[in-house]
């Protein structure tokens, strides 16, 4: 190195050094990029200060993970004192965010002030649906202010990164994490990780109001073997390129500060120890230059996984793998230094990723003034103003989906009626906050009883019915689902036969779907199944809403019951908007996110399936790809919900049959509100390309628009198609586009209601 080069890293590295300590506003600075601040400062630290922004510890209150190996309250404050922590989670609250933040500021050496981290999954106190459910509004405008909303509340209170958004696709309802994703579909997923990160980090990280993002998990989780939470996954190339990773891509392409790996392993390799997943794609070939955290403990689990022989042996693979940051698995505060000191890992790697994790809370703003978000009268005026809970309110109403709807049973009407209202679940306040929501209190959520009896123009009757479980799951202990119970029926039923409709709110607990919820066995928990059967037959003028966080098998209810409404989990305002809806107050327009099977047998079920040499039943005998048991068909298709009024699809126009691989093909198609009433609807456009040297699914959605339309009226929706979107990874990963023939599919759901085609040359 020359010596004015050397100089000069040396006056910077005091500017740096100094304002670091002193928190002073010299190191904004603007003639010095962050750059030049990260490689400054790294100049002045110790090996053990590097690997001590390397770990992360969790706090001393909320635990969302199995007891780490060591790592006491004692260590993590001397630790802390030391130098030796770069970050902490599930720390929050200004005034404890305040003091541990004033520890690494004021205490250590360099003063290099702490990220911290939150799973601000679907809102911090105020909460939003859960994501599977926002993800059902296609509503990528309405995603994004939740997004947004939720950073508001959580970065008033001391959190300046969230875990979020996870951008699995889940393609089995078992697994019980997909009420944390966008759902089965790659492009849709996509979009909302792209809504989702902006709506988080907005347009400047370094505002008091937005926090970093973090795509998790990298990558595969959400294809764990039979839906077996932590299991192993298994899959093809061409499912990991085509369908795990885009939604991860996407997120990086916008801006995404951060990943989080997976405690899967993946064809073998546990993906915290993947150099092929984090540095040869992610770091590689995307050029993300933000950093990898692992998930809790997911280093140190290596060892269980058989693939490091010991603590050491972990960390030298998930350091040299691309791991940057250590989520409270003790692993690397205990072995890095050593193994640089060893030569066994090279100082190069740790610098790296060290310089990824400086570089965030630069651009946080953190060293500028590492109390920005610990502002108390901004905490107390944010958390829970009403502007947010009219934004959650918003999003919840768009995110419910109209699954069946017969004999006009529903809008409700709002007078002279006799409603009794059923179900444990329908005066449940805390089953409608969903998991994932361990900043806000129990007991908060407006409950559909509440939003009901908001309506004072009918008699509304309550009766329980039959719980949904012994007692109530909690964020870390389940409870097994046994309950027999049946003493509340027969006032169920006694009073079924009095009303004019009952509305039957049945499901899940908030707490049975969420991370480390997987379940056998889809269908209503309990006894809710017998219930929904006894009070059928005392009136069957039933209207079901589902609270659930998974697609659930519901074939019977599908068969006999004339409405059924898919009201997820819907946050802090669940009880309004059910009421809303059910009253027509708004007219719904969510469309499933995910495939909903006829049971439990049938999963993994999606929309976006490979056509088999034998798709159909040809010669009227057994030898096609089916089952004996059940018809080929999903309950309820990708894409699938109605409205109260309806919509028909005519003119599908493509603006050529032939084109280059160049080109852009315009298609174009008219819907019409052929109701009374106005209402919205996404429009969906779908692909198949015929024949390519990677055998391609029978359909894939490629476009989709959410327009309103009023009653009478006819909008044309326009579509673009392009190379990017009628092309595909092949098994080397490379993006192409290969000629051939194309069908174009449109309509109101994966079933679609016209076809046209064109052939690429
Ligand atoms: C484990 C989960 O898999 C991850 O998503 C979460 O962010 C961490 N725990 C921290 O709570």
């Amino acid at each position: 190195m020359n010596t004015t080069k050397n100089t000069i890293i040396f006056a910077l590295s005091l500017i740096v050094f100094t304002n670091c300590k002193a928190q002073n506003t010299t190191i904004m600075n603007k003639n010095i990029t962050i750059d030049q601040k990260v490689d400054s400062l790294l100049a002045l630290m110790t090996i053990e200060e590097k690997v001590g922004q390397m770990n992360q510890y969790n706090g001393f209150w909320d635990v969302t993970g199995p007891a780490p190996e060591g790592g006491s309250a004692e260590q993590k404050y001397e630790h802390l004192r030391k130098g030796l922590v770069g970050s902490m989670l599930s720390v929050r609250g200004v005034k404890e965010v305040r003091a541990v933040q004033k520890i690494a500021v004021e205490e250590t050496r360099l003063g290099i002030p702490l990220i911290i981290g939150f799973d601000v999954i679907h809102g911090y106190k105020t909460l939003s649906p859960i994501p599977l459910a926002e993800a059902a509004s296609w509503d990528l405008e309405a995603i994004k202010t939740s997004a947004s909303v939720a950073a508001a509340e959580a970065s008033a209170s001391g959190i300046n990164w969230t875990f979020a958004p996870m951008v699995d696709i889940g393609r089995d309802p078992r697994w019980g994490r997909v009420m944390e994703g966008a759902g089965e579909d790659p492009f849709l997923g996509s979009k909302i990780a792209v809504a989702r990160v902006q709506g988080f980090q907005g347009d400047d990280l370094a505002a008091p109001n937005t926090i970093a993002a973090c795509a998790k998990h990298f990558a595969a989780y959400g294809f764990a073997e039979a839906g077996k939470e932590y299991n192993t996954v298994d899959i093809g190339t061409s499912t990991l390129h085509n369908i795990v990773l885009p939604p991860f891509k996407a997120a990086v392409d916008t801006g995404v500060r951060t990943l989080m790996n997976s405690f899967n392993e993946l064809n073998g390799v546990p993906v915290t120890g993947s150099s092929y997943l984090q540095r040869d794609i992610l770091k590689g070939k995307w050029n993300f230059k933000g950093f990898v955290l692992s998930d809790w403990a997911s280093i140190f689990e290596m060892i269980s996984w058989g693939h490091a022989k010991d603590k050491r042996e972990a960390a030298k693979i998930a350091a040299t793998a691309g791991s940057d940051m250590d989520m409270e698995g003790n692993v690397y505060v205990q072995e890095l230094a050593q193994l640089v000191k060893d030569g066994v890992v090279e100082e190069a790697i740790i610098d790296d990723a060290v310089k990824r994790i400086l570089r965030v809370k630069f651009e946080l703003g953190l060293f500028e003034d590492p109390f920005r978000y610990c502002d108390e009268e901004r905490e107390k005026e944010t958390i829970g103003n009403p502007a947010h809970h009219e934004a959650v309110l918003d999003m919840a109403k768009k995110s419910i989906v109209l699954l069946k709807n017969e004999n006009q049973l529903l809008p409700l009407k709002k007078e002279g009626q006799k409603i009794a209202l059923m179900g444990d679940l329908a005066d449940d306040k805390s089953s409608p906050l969903g998991s994932w929501r361990i900043a806000s209190d129990d007991e908060t959520g407006v409950s559909v009883l509440e939003g009901m009896q908001a309506y004072k123009g009918n008699t509304l009757t309550y009766v329980r019915g039959a719980e949904v479980a012994t007692e109530q799951t909690t964020f870390l202990k389940e409870v097994p689902l046994n309950t027999t119970d049946t003493s509340g029926f027969a006032e169920a039923v006694r009073v079924a036969k009095t009303v004019d409709v009952v509305v039957m709110v049945l499901g899940e607990y908030g707490f049975q779907s969420g991370e480390g919820r997987s379940r056998t066995d889809l269908q209503l928990p309990g006894v809710q199944q017998e219930l929904l059967e006894a009070v059928y037959k005392a009136n069957p003028n039933i209207v079901l809403v589902l609270n659930n966080g998974r697609p659930l098998a519901i074939t019977w209810a599908d068969e006999n019951i004339p409405s059924i409404v898919e009201a997820w989990q819907l946050g802090t305002q669940t009880g309004n908007a059910v009421a809303q809806v059910l009253y027509g107050d708004y007219n719904p327009s969510g469309k499933l996110p995910m495939t909903f099977p006829r049971n439990v047998g049938q999963v993994p079920i999606y929309y976006n399936y490979k056509n088999t040499g034998r798709p159909i039943d040809k010669d009227d005998n057994v030898f096609w790809s089916h089952y004996s048991d059940v018809e080929n068909t999903p309950l309820y298709p990708f894409g699938h919900g109605l409205s109260y009024t309806n919509f028909s699809y005519s003119d599908l126009e493509i603006n050529g049959n032939t084109f280059a691989l160049e080109d852009d093909v315009n298609v174009s198609v008219n819907v019409t509100n052929t109701g009374t009433i106005d209402g919205k609807e996404v429009v969906q456009l779908y692909i198949r390309d015929l024949v390519g040297s990677i055998t391609r699914p029978v359909k894939e959605l490629k476009g989709f628009e959410l327009v309103e339309i009023k009653a009478g009226e006819t909008k044309t929706i326009n579509f673009t198609l392009n190379k990017e979107t009628l092309g595909f990874y092949n098994n080397n990963g490379d993006f192409i586009i290969e000629p051939g023939d194309f069908k174009v599919f449109v309509g109101g759901s994966s079933i679609t209601a016209l076809e046209t085609d064109f052939v690429l040359e």
